[in-house]
């Protein structure tokens, strides 16, 4: 069966990945690429069919973003969003126009019954909109398909190609038919089938690795204990088997016991051979001193690579690296499909390598949620104290010690971490948190214990709920357990006097803390 793919072009909107998994969320497989790529380049990606994303540029600017003409004449669907549909009318010959007053929020828009992206929806649909620039002139190709309260054009279908345009955010949850109108448009008029699914992701991807490596050569695969390294792990062995060589680097930045807990799942619960590295000297060298967040990235994605370069030593001539990269590590550093899309932090296996690397990297699972790499391994058969673990990052406590890493300074967040992480699962909490970790504040303040004054740490704790990472908002943790755990950290580790707990949401603040 055709690999269907629904490629999403992006101009910049805030909502470009919420449309891609909203596709995926519909079993069609979507990935984001940016509007600076010509025609000729989307068409390798062999698309059925194509979404135009909204953007904050207006049509009729000079240098507004456009894209090839054929996109608007070949037999593959389009539907634009918002600045999508503004450039499918300008792209046409007709005009938009900014008349001072635009739609935000909710609209109620009148449709065309009779049009097959409206299939089985009612006449009026309450939208969401985000626009200051309207249609002015529509042209002659295209017919209008539904039409605002504020008898503003909201729809639009072209009379004779496959093209599309909706003012509005379907991909938005406020949109209450949007999912409708997304199926409408991929499945009655572009007409994919819906096989995006785990067990033929694995499917895929193992064919995929099989065709990269080849025949005979070897791969040294990063496991971290985490789910997506671990699936990384097993996806490479079902690939090929023994040639996977599988390594554990110890950083010296771990949790407490998880490097040995990290062996008996993994090799004792999952039959993967690892072979483990301390090589927490070297890192801890490397980052003495240093205390910005960008410089520890990346001290320790090049000291990962250098590491995984010793270890393929033993092995020799080892070409391949296979790693656990995620979708959101590849768009927050900035290293995306996006293209120039600002860097948020530089994630230790992206845009934290090294320029010198010598590995080809294999990743498969680069183009993939968090959730959806849970759904990966619940069908590889990973047990569910793996799946459900909460995400840790590639540098570990490195950032979660703001400021300079010591050793006290890790065994102090390494008892904290231990005590808050127990604490959750006596409690019956871990599972209704997506991540939950705690942070060592470089900050001392004042207290009294038993009578006496102390001046000591500071400990931030942090949970919150998110289904992919990307967004997420803090977690409303009972008030009774908070300061219960808060008593339990202060009088079980020494060097910790107070405990405060982080109630933003990203965005505005990131989950990590660097
Ligand atoms: P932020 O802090 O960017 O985190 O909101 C989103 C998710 O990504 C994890 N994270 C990383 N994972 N290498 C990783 O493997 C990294 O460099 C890295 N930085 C952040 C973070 O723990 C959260 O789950």
């Amino acid at each position: 069966m055709k690999k269907q793919n629904v490629i999403v072009i992006d101009f910049g909107s805030q909502y470009t990945q919420l449309i891609a998994r909203r596709v995926r969320e519909l079993n069609v497989f979507s990935e984001i690429l940016p509007h600076t790529i010509s025609y000729e380049e989307v068409m390798k990606n062999n698309p059925s069919a194509i979404i135009l994303s909204g953007g904050p540029a207006s049509v009729y600017e000079k240098k507004s973003p456009q894209i090839d003409d054929e996109f608007f004449s070949s037999e593959i669907p389009v539907l634009g969003i918002c600045y999508g549909l503004q450039l499918l009318v300008s792209s046409f010959g007709g005009s938009v126009v900014n008349k001072g007053h635009g739609e935000y929020g909710s609209a109620l828009l009148h449709i065309e019954k009779n049009c097959r992206l409206f299939e089985n929806l009612s006449e009026d649909l309450q939208v969401w909109m985000s626009h200051g620039d309207e249609i002015n002139e529509l042209g002659s190709e295209f017919n209008v398909i539904g039409k605002t309260s504020n008898n503003v054009i909201g729809a639009i279908q072209h009379k004779s190609f496959p093209l599309y345009g909706v003012q509005f955010h379907p991909e938005v949850v406020h949109t209450e038919a949007g999912k409708n109108i997304l199926y409408n448009f991929i499945f009655n008029i572009s007409k994919c089938k819906s096989n995006w699914t785990a067990e033929n992701f694995i499917f895929d991807a193992v064919n995929e690795i099989r065709k990269i490596v080849g025949e005979t050569e070897k791969v040294i695969t990063g496991i971290s204990g985490g789910v997506d390294s671990s699936v990384v792990g097993m996806l490479l062995h079902k690939a090929i088997g023994e040639r996977s060589i599988c390594v554990f680097i110890d950083h010296g930045l771990l949790r407490k016991n998880e490097a040995e807990q990290v062996m008996n799942s993994l090799q004792k619960g999952l039959g993967l051979n690892i072979n483990k590295y301390d090589n927490s000297n070297l890192f801890l060298n490397a980052l003495q001193g240093i205390s910005d967040p960008e410089k520890k990235r990346k001290i320790i994605g090049r000291e990962f690579i250098r590491s995984f370069e010793d270890a393929s030593v033993c092995f020799k001539e080892i070409k391949f690296l296979a790693q656990g990269t995620l979708y959101p590590d590849v768009i927050e550093s900035g290293g995306s499909a996006l293209g120039p899309a600002v860097t948020i932090k530089s994630h230790h296996n992206v845009g934290g390598l090294p320029n010198d690397m010598d590995f080809k990297l294999i990743e498969p699972i680069r183009n993939l949620f968090k959730d959806e790499v849970r759904a990966v391994g619940k069908e590889l058969g990973l047990p569910d104290f793996l799946l459900n673990r909460h995400p840790f990052p590639g540098p570990g406590l490195a950032v979660r010690i703001i400021g300079e890493i010591t050793s006290s300074r890790i065994s102090i967040l390494q008892e904290v971490d231990d005590i808050y992480i127990n604490f959750l699962h006596e409690y019956g909490e871990y599972d209704k948190i997506w991540q939950a970790f705690a942070v060592l504040i470089p900050i001392k303040t004042v207290g009294v214990m038993g009578d006496a004054r102390t001046y000591e740490n500071l400990v931030s704790l942090r949970a919150v709920t998110s289904i992919d990472g990307m967004t997420a908002d803090w977690y409303e943790m009972p008030y009774d357990l908070l300061s219960e755990c808060s008593t339990r950290i202060i009088n079980k580790v020494k060097g910790v006097n107070r405990v405060v707990y982080d109630v933003t949401s990203k965005p505005p603040g990131t989950i990590e803390w660097e």
